[in-house]
């Protein structure tokens, strides 16, 4: 313990008007470790107290002139209120001594004569009670103030806290902003890949975009996890890249006119697809799927033959939304080439569909046909590259004037795209405007 008021050795004040009482205290307490002051009265008794407030026992004498023991433990508390207090008094004098511990405050009396023994163990307890006292109360000190040290940390290391969360929220938003700038960009080159896939089979614009789209519809459909529809997406988009690699004379066929060896040409699209995308990283099981497009369940397609189950789900997904395309493309808003769609895919089941997938396109279609004979076909109107507006949403394709495929149809126009088309219509112009939906004129977004 550091605090020196209580490593220092205690004072003991003995009042009594019998000079021989006194000095009997002072022999008897000669071998102990404190520190003895002695007075003649209770005046002179609390003079010393006055000088030594830091007394640990004071004890005095009943009968004393002038001022009496009681009394002067009254005032000496006053002054030195931690002091403990004993009265000496003679055994008839209970009445001195029940007033020396109600008003002097006295913590003990003892009766003349003493017994040494029990006087001097009763000296030490007491200086020693005093001690213990203090030293509880400098614990005490310590505990508190070491409390508001500790919370004035704990304040500290909140505001720390504070200020790395709002360093990690900048750092979490820029990151998010980064992925953000990642996604576009991996959107954009799939969107260049797809095109490219178009520009290389002029005859079905759009296919990938439709297969995607319906692709997705069914994903989601089967609750399918979100990185599952997203390759599912992705699959869809660049399930037919491989065709680039196909020669003009086969592409422009019919799948049934096709020579035997022509054919297989035309199913090496599969893999090369896969050859095509598989080096990009975590691409493969998208390279997987877009393997297995051609699979059918009872294992007559190819390049595989696989069966059921080990068809990937994606490539099995993206089979069915191949043959929607396929089969409602001549046609896209009339109700009856969806419910065509699903009787002909149908018929199919079990054969080259999967019965689950189906259970989920079955449903998409009924909705769609549902929806398109509620609604009569929506009115377009040929608007000139310079008066289009931002929100405008395209009805049919925009080809270039020598056939390319610039944009498909329901895309929604923005300043973006806009000055695109407008550079377009000056480098290889359309034959004709640009047809937007009716009900998207006058909506700027
Ligand atoms: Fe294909
Ligand atoms: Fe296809």
């Amino acid at each position: 313990m550091t605090d020196t008021t209580i490593s220092k050795t205690p004072k003991v004040l003995f009042v009594d008007d019998e000079e021989n009482v006194v000095r009997a205290l002072r022999r008897l307490c000669v071998d102990e470790d404190v520190e003895i002051l002695t007075a003649l009265s209770g005046a002179e008794g609390l003079e010393v107290v006055r000088q030594n407030p830091d007394l640990s026992l004071i004890v005095s004498d009943q009968r004393m002139p002038g001022m009496n023991g009681w009394e002067f433990l009254e005032k000496a508390g006053e002054v030195a209120p931690e002091a403990l207090r004993i009265i000496l008094t003679g055994y008839a004098d209970v009445g001195a001594a029940i007033n020396a511990i109600n008003r002097g405050g006295a913590y003990r009396y003892i009766t003349k004569p003493w017994n040494d023994d029990d006087f001097l163990m009763l000296i030490r307890d007491s200086v020693e009670k005093v001690r213990l006292i203090a030293e509880n109360r400098c614990l005490t000190e310590l505990t508190r103030k070491q409390n508001e040290e500790l919370e004035r940390w704990n304040t500290q290391l909140q505001v720390m806290v504070q200020e790395q969360t709002v360093d990690i929220q900048g750092k979490n938003k820029e990151l998010e902003k980064l992925n953000e700038q990642l996604r576009r960009n991996f959107r954009s080159s799939i969107e260049a890949f797809t095109a490219l896939i178009e520009m290389r089979e002029r005859s079905v614009s759009s296919h990938s975009k439709n297969v995607a789209s319906c692709a997705r519809l069914i994903a989601v459909g089967m609750s399918l996890p979100e990185n599952e529809v997203s390759d599912i997406i992705v699959s869809s988009l660049l399930h037919d890249i491989g065709k680039i690699g196909v020669s003009d004379a086969v592409l422009m066929k019919e799948e049934a006119q096709l020579s035997e060896s022509e054919r297989k040409e035309y199913q090496l699209h599969a893999v090369r697809g896969q050859v095509a995308v598989e080096s990009i990283e975590g691409f493969r099981d998208i390279g997987v799927i877009i393997r297995h497009h051609h699979e059918h369940v009872d294992g007559t397609g190819y390049p595989d033959g696989l069966k059921r189950n080990a068809i990937p789900l994606g490539s099995r997904v993206i089979a069915i939304a191949d043959a929607v395309d396929k089969i409602t493309g001549s046609d896209p808003l009339s109700p009856a080439s969806y419910e065509k769609a699903a009787r002909d895919i149908e018929f199919y089941l079990d054969t080259r569909f999967d019965r689950a997938v189906f259970g989920v396109a079955a449903a998409i279609l009924k909705k769609k046909a549902e929806d398109l004979s509620g609604q009569p076909k929506e009115p377009e109107v040929e608007v000139h590259p310079t008066r289009l507006l931002t929100g405008m949403v395209l009805s049919r394709d925009i080809r270039s004037g020598t056939g390319l495929l610039i944009l498909a149809r329901d895309v929604v126009l923005d300043g973006k795209i806009i000055a695109g088309l407008q550079r377009y219509y000056k480098i290889d112009p359309p034959k004709t405007g640009i047809f937007v939906r009716r009900s998207s004129i006058g909506k700027p977004q």
